[in-house]
């Protein structure tokens, strides 16, 4: 099958060319060089904001099927510049569902809990979201466009994502790592109730609905435990043996560009009985972010 994936120099959409390229015919699709391991797999570099650049790159290699985890992620980054996280984050979903119904393929488009307020989570699919920020109010309406513009389509939300795979980008779970290393404290939120989700327990939930499944609307595929960042970092710290200080802080105490969702984290039951592949309770993907993290060389 031919499969194409977006953001594909990052956390996720990495994870998921490494587990589709020799299984199928794969274009990896990203901003600049590619960043991954070599492989099996076609690389376009093609820009999420430009209108048609990602269109014309999917309709040449006539996907029939794309994962589409490519985004402005960078919260306060959104913040400064709404108009350029409008242009990657709809525009680039606009694009990439155009591409899609045009050639009758079939599309996951990742998208995130922010676009709940946090004030009463865990949220379910069925809850009405309230996206408060560029960042949120873009993957929202990013959502839309690619549930209105494309036929074949699931939305899968995630949440806070990281990765121990060798050049996997900075999170705040490989911030825990690094810091208690050094000797460094760590600060935590622990007012933010989160759903962490390993990148290729993400990656392994978002192909399996794309590839195997014809489900269709919203689906939520996070980790399956919410919990606060400070009971994360102690967790992560445990199971890596570190101790130190990690600091709890309230989200009001330090003043950041765009709202935080307090009260967040998504249940995942529905995608529990949709798939094999299931939503890792948290010691559990933190237990594969430890190995993960083995394999990379000092
Ligand atoms: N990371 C999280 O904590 C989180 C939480 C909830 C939901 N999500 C959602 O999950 C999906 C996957 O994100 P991720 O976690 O894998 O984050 P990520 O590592 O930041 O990946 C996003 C990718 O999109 C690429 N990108 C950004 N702007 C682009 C543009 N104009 N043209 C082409 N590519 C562009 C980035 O390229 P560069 O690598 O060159 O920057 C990056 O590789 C996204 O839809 C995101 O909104 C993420």
């Amino acid at each position: 099958m031919r499969v194409a994936v977006t953001g594909a120099n990052g956390l996720l959409g990495g994870e998921a060319v490494a587990r589709l390229a020799g299984r199928h015919q794969v274009l990896a699709l990203g901003r600049g060089p590619c960043r991954l391991a070599p492989g099996p797999y076609a690389w376009a570099a093609a820009d999420l904001g430009d209108g048609q650049g990602v269109e014309r790159a999917l309709v040449d290699f006539r996907a029939e099927a794309v994962l589409h985890a490519g985004a402005a992620t960078d919260v306060d980054g959104c913040e400064r510049d709404p108009a350029g996280a409008w242009r990657v984050n709809v525009g680039g979903c606009e694009q990439v569902a155009r591409a899609c119904r045009a050639l009758a393929a079939r599309l996951v488009a990742v998208s995130t809990d922010y676009v709940f307020d946090g004030l009463a989570g865990p949220y379910g699919e069925e809850d009405v979201p309230n996206p408060r920020g560029a960042y949120a109010r873009t993957k929202r309406c990013g959502e839309e466009a690619a549930l209105l513009l494309a036929d074949d389509v699931a939305v899968a939300r995630v949440a806070v994502v990281y990765s121990g795979r060798p050049g996997a980008k900075a999170t705040f779970s490989t911030q825990i790592v690094e810091k208690l290393t050094r000797g460094e404290p760590v600060k935590a939120f622990a007012d933010q109730f989160v759903s962490p989700t390993l990148a290729a327990n993400g990656a392994a939930m978002c192909l399996e609905l794309l590839l195997e499944t014809s489900f269709r609307g919203v689906i939520h595929a996070s980790g399956a435990t919410v919990l606060d960042r400070v009971d994360f970092a102690r967790r992560v710290a445990r199971r890596f043996g570190l101790s130190g200080e990690i600091i709890p802080v309230r989200t009001s105490e330090v003043k950041l560009p765009a709202p935080r969702p307090l009260r967040a984290g998504l249940k995942v039951e529905k995608i529990a009985a949709l798939l094999r592949e299931q939503p890792l309770p948290v010691d559990a993907a933190i237990d594969r972010f430890h190995a993960e993290w083995l394999q990379r060389r000092p």
